[in-house]
């Protein structure tokens, strides 16, 4: 009995120090700060770590005679998307991906797409966001944001990305803290930040893969005595299984 007891105690200290490490990695890009609010009250929601991308060169108007500057450096990244020198140079992020379990992404809309900066820091560092849940938030004034959708998965081949995004048009931005909250709730935020969760092994569930905690993806194979995340995928929703095997 006694031993059972000490089994449980085990148990619950294990799934609070393993829920401890699912971190939260915010990345965002803001010309007239309209993101930068959205971010900002994010940051009253959740737990996160938060960069903020700049453009290498400063004192740009992107929006100068009719947003020709900013679009045009989406015509060069639509032009050529796999090289290098079709996106905008930003300041230099240090950041180690392997830190985190889910990157919340908050981008403007520019001319369709994801705005330049922005995709610069995915150009560089998306194929690093393998296997982690990947949220997306998008500005724009009224466009429609499927390109920029297409942009992120374009970008961060492998992100498991939770359905649905949020769209938050400019005149919305006073009060996005309702649809934020509402976009947290709707992509199940706090069960899949919470590693511990357990879930069921029904039919209709589809395993994504398994990872080990700092979100690389392990093969079905592993060394005895390893822990690692099982995700599974149930409809649009993903789930996050423990797992210790010996
Ligand atoms: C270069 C540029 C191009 C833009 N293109 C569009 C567009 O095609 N459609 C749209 O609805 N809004 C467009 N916008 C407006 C922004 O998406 C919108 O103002 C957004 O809220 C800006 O976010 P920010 O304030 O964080 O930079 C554009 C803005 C800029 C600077």
């Amino acid at each position: 009995m006694k031993a059972n007891v000490n089994l449980v105690l085990f148990w619950s200290l294990f799934c609070t120090s393993l829920a401890s490490n699912a971190k939260t990695l915010v990345v965002y890009y803001s010309f007239t700060n309209n993101v930068h609010t959205i971010v900002s009250d994010l940051q009253t929601q959740v737990d996160a770590d938060v960069i903020r991308i700049e453009p290498a060169e400063k004192g740009i108007d992107y929006a100068a005679n009719g947003y020709a500057v900013g679009s045009a450096l989406i015509t060069a990244i639509r032009n050529h998307p796999n090289e290098a020198s079709s996106y905008p140079a930003i300041d230099p992020v240090e950041v180690n991906m392997a830190d985190y379990d889910m990157v919340i992404i908050a981008a403007p809309l520019w001319w369709g797409n994801m705005a330049a900066p922005l995709q610069t820091f995915l150009f560089q560092y998306g194929q690093a966001m393998a296997g982690k849940h990947i949220g997306l938030i998008v500005s724009s004034a009224s466009s429609g944001i499927s390109a920029v959708v297409t942009d992120a998965k374009r970008l961060i081949p492998q992100g498991l990305f939770l359905e649905p995004n949020l769209w938050i048009r400019s005149s919305q931005t006073p009060n996005c803290h309702r649809m934020i909250s509402g976009w947290l709730s709707d992509v199940d935020y706090s069960h899949i930040t919470s590693v511990a969760s357990a879930i069921g092994n029904e039919p209709a569930t589809q395993m994504i893969g398994r990872y080990n905690l700092q979100g690389q993806k392990m093969s079905l194979r592993y060394p005895s005595g390893r822990i690692c995340l099982t995700r599974y995928k149930r409809g649009n929703k993903i789930y996050t299984k423990k797992t210790i095997n010996r």
